[in-house]
């Protein structure tokens, strides 16, 4: 539990600083944008949990949070804090189904834990000087509200590709015709499948049933149960996607003769030994993972938040494992 934690903890850090910095690169010179963003990434400490994907993803980009949120009059009313719905959402007095946000937790006693650092006395003062939405905002933004999150089948999939993983890492194979079978699960793997694609039918399909619940926790249909997907990113998938990011990422550094997470470095090599390789190997896995070559910025945090604490504390297999897997909780991961 307590590498767990670390290991969350270095996560959060390392998204934090990854998803800042937006201000200077791709919005052009107003400052008023500028003003936005850093409430945006002031609030997202406590808000970007469930809003980045699904239908209200305020919090995946700018654009996003400008369109969405900042200039929808419903949520804020420019120049009048008092009457804007954020606000009220901040205090807990919001009329309508969501009094709260975030939900169950006073927004305050975050800041007051040290969890988020903007107070609804900044976002008050920020609503009374809102510029007018930038001109950008009248004309269909191509960008706005695109973005959804990954199916749980699209991240199955796509995860066992990316870390070099196949059915049979997961399943015993000694039986010639398991693939015609109830998939016969071997243990501690975290399997993770959808009872759709299993052969069989009804819950004859795997011998581990939690495989099943894990890809339904995960946002994943069952037709034979007439569960629907869910296009939403709550706690349970989110919490399904980190126990997995770590165990299959586990497995894919143990794997013999995988070089789809340790390409150019070995666990012989540690930041000491042979920091170039892993500098090296860090930013290949960031492409492998996300489609993008990480910024210096972000490489350098990587490296410093995630992979050396976690070497330090064990080794360079625990600091691999910590780097796969928050590439995988990423938000470029996540959506789509
Ligand atoms: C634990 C998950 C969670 C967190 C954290 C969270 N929200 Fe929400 N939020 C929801 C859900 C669920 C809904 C309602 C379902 C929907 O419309 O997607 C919602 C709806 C909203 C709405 C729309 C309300 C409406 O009636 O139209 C706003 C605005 C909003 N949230 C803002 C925020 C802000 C700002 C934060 C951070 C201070 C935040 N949320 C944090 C889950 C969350």
């Amino acid at each position: 539990m307590r590498m767990l934690r670390s290991i969350l903890g270095a996560v959060t850090l390392a998204s934090l600083v990854l998803t800042s910095g937006a201000c200077t690169g791709k919005v052009t010179g107003a400052d008023d944008n500028c003003e936005n963003e850093k409430i945006r990434l002031g609030l997202a400490p406590a808000c970007a949990g469930c809003h980045v994907a699904g239908n209200k993803p305020f919090f995946a980009s700018l654009t996003a949070f400008e369109n969405g949120l900042v200039y929808d009059e419903r949520y804020v009313k420019r120049g009048d804090p008092e009457n804007s719905m954020l606000v009220q959402m901040l205090e807990g007095t919001a009329a309508g189904s969501y009094p709260q946000m975030p939900p169950g937790q006073p927004y305050e006693e975050l800041v007051a834990h040290g969890r988020t650092s903007l107070t609804i006395e900044q976002v008050k003062a920020w609503i009374r000087d809102l510029p007018p939405p930038p001109a950008r905002l009248e004309a269909p933004d191509a960008e706005a509200f695109t973005v959804r999150r990954l199916s749980a089948e699209e991240m199955v999939v796509s995860l066992m590709d990316q870390l070099g993983l196949t059915l049979e890492d997961f399943v015993s194979t000694s039986d010639p015709d398991w693939r015609n079978k109830a998939y016969v699960v071997n243990g501690g793997k975290l399997f993770v499948w959808p009872g759709d694609w299993s052969p069989g039918i009804s819950d004859q399909y795997v011998s581990d049933l939690r495989s099943i619940e894990r890809f339904e926790a995960l946002g994943g249909g069952n037709s034979l149960l007439y569960r629907k997907k869910d296009v939403g990113f709550g706690p349970s998938a989110a919490q399904t996607l980190v126990q997995m990011s770590q165990a299959w990422c586990a497995r894919a550094v143990d794997k013999k003769g995988n070089t789809a997470v340790l390409r150019y470095v070995t666990l012989a090599d540690t930041s000491a030994s042979n920091p170039d390789a892993v500098q090296k190997n860090l930013r290949a896995l960031y492409l492998r993972m996300l489609g993008q070559p990480p910024s210096e910025e972000e490489a350098k945090q990587l490296y410093e938040q995630v992979y050396v604490p976690l070497e330090a504390q064990k080794n360079a297999r625990l600091g691999w494992i910590g780097v796969c897997a928050t590439l995988i909780r990423h938000p470029l991961w996540i959506t789509y």
